[in-house]
């Protein structure tokens, strides 16, 4: 019979490299509560209309990417509605905090660790499920929303992030896409720009010249990068208080000694964004080389149907940032202290009431079995990285007292009862 495999494009998640994933979340809890951040967790499925509407008609992740079904339940309110695993967070944050009143809260600070669902072509870092962890400051224009200074402390949150998982080399870019208006006058240009060209480029973009000229930035077609690198940029069109926002982003970023590089290519995959842009990139993650990705969606919430609410915010790749960190995965896997190896007919019992004991007191402590012969037994504390071993037969329960063997050292000495945990604890520091 043929076995089954996962679907192409997923992956399972492994020890010991499931302790990275568990050490980077910690971290991440860690650096988001001193910035005052509070976790938020919505569905992994949402109405379709809302990705169409948020993320853009026009966007690759919406025209060619989204796992979307009919729903097939029997209620009248089931009937025909489209429904779509999440590509991304953003949309359904902002759903939730128009359907909750959140701006009633005043400045909310929120962030979401969860799998996303693309259909990309699958290749390494790119997944058809991934894991984001994303951020989002989102409130009234009165809660002070809109102020770069909640860009600038976003772009730093992220930096600290990064130096704390002890991650170098990562590049920040950074751009400002304007506002609507700008934008606006942009499109236009970019038109005018792409008129006699556009017969020379991919069908994508030829779609995209009329129904979305921005997006032409997104093309990933060699063939096409000469004629969009002579396209006008967005940095052009910004209006003065862009121009001021993006200027006071950039003067707090270096006051507080964060490195950026002002890169007028950026525009983002995604139709919310106005204003600020950027990525983190990182070098050793080749072509896939997008660690994290965010910027303002000052517009969205009312294209949601909901009140103004500018918002800032950004979603890391987590299985890309795991990448980085392979190196660490001996440093972060927490291997048993103690390996209790029964021995005899009966021991089990008195096996697990020592292991309960020594559990009680955050030991991490592996337990074998009676039926394993000692030779078996070894060699599974081994197998298990354990420290130590301590063999629990029938002499050593009545004596009260155990052997207690380093796997390293061979060292070997005899510990009371009730000395053990202390034994053990203290040879670890
Ligand atoms: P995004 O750039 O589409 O932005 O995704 C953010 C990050 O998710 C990327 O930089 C990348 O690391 C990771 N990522 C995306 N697609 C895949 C994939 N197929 N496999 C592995 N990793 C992937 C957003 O999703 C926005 N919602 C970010 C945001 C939040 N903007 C404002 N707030």
């Amino acid at each position: 019979m043929t076995t089954i495999k996962a679907v192409r494009g997923t992956r399972d998640i492994l020890p010991p490299e499931s302790a990275v994933w568990n050490f980077v979340e910690e971290k991440v809890r860690e650096v988001f509560r001193a910035y005052n951040f509070q976790e938020i967790r919505t569905p992994v499925f949402e109405s379709t209309e809302l990705f169409a509407r948020g993320v853009g008609e026009e966007t690759d992740i919406v025209a060619k990417e989204m796992y979307t079904w009919e729903d097939r339940g029997r209620a009248e309110s089931d009937k025909g509605q489209s429904l779509t695993l999440r590509p991304e967070a953003t949309a359904g944050i902002v759903r939730a905090y128009i359907e909750h009143n959140l701006g009633e809260r005043g400045l909310n600070k929120l962030y979401l660790i969860g799998p996303m669902f693309r259909r990309e072509r699958p290749q390494k870092g790119r997944y058809r499920q991934f894991y984001q962890i994303d951020v989002e400051v989102i409130g009234p224009p009165s809660s002070g929303s809109e102020s770069p200074a909640r860009d600038a402390e976003v772009i730093e949150m992220i930096a600290t992030l990064l130096d704390k998982l002890r991650i170098k080399g990562w590049n920040l870019q950074l751009n400002s896409v304007g506002c609507p208006d700008d934008r606006a006058r942009f499109n236009e240009a970019l038109r005018k720009a792409l008129e006699p060209v556009v017969a020379q480029m991919c069908s994508d973009c030829q779609r995209r010249a009329v129904t979305n000229p921005l997006r032409v930035f997104d093309c990933k077609v060699t063939a096409d990068q000469p004629i969009i690198e002579k396209l006008p940029r967005v940095s052009q069109f910004l209006d003065e208080p862009c121009r001021r926002h993006f200027d006071e982003l950039q003067e707090i970023l270096t006051n507080v000694g964060v490195d950026f590089h002002i890169n007028d290519r950026l525009v983002r995959g995604l139709d919310y964004y106005t204003r600020t842009a950027f990525e983190f990139t990182h070098g050793a993650l080749g072509a896939q080389n997008a660690i994290l990705g965010g910027g303002r969606y000052d517009g969205l919430s009312e294209s949601l149907g909901g009140s103004p609410a500018p918002g800032i915010g950004f979603a890391i790749g987590e299985d890309r940032l795991v990448m980085t960190l392979q190196e660490t995965v001996g440093d972060v896997v927490k291997k048993p202290d103690l390996y209790l190896a029964p021995l005899g007919a009966g021991m089990n019992r008195e096996a697990a009431k020592l292991a309960r004991e020594l559990r009680r007191e955050n030991l991490v402590v592996d337990l074998g079995d009676e039926d394993f012969r000692l030779k078996k037994s070894f060699e599974q504390a081994t197998r298990a990285g354990a420290k130590y071993i301590l063999i629990v037969g029938e002499n050593e329960t009545k004596a009260g007292a155990f052997a207690l063997k380093n796997l390293e050292t061979g060292e070997q000495v005899s510990v009371p009862r009730g000395e053990l945990y202390r034994a053990i604890r203290r040879q670890e520091h």
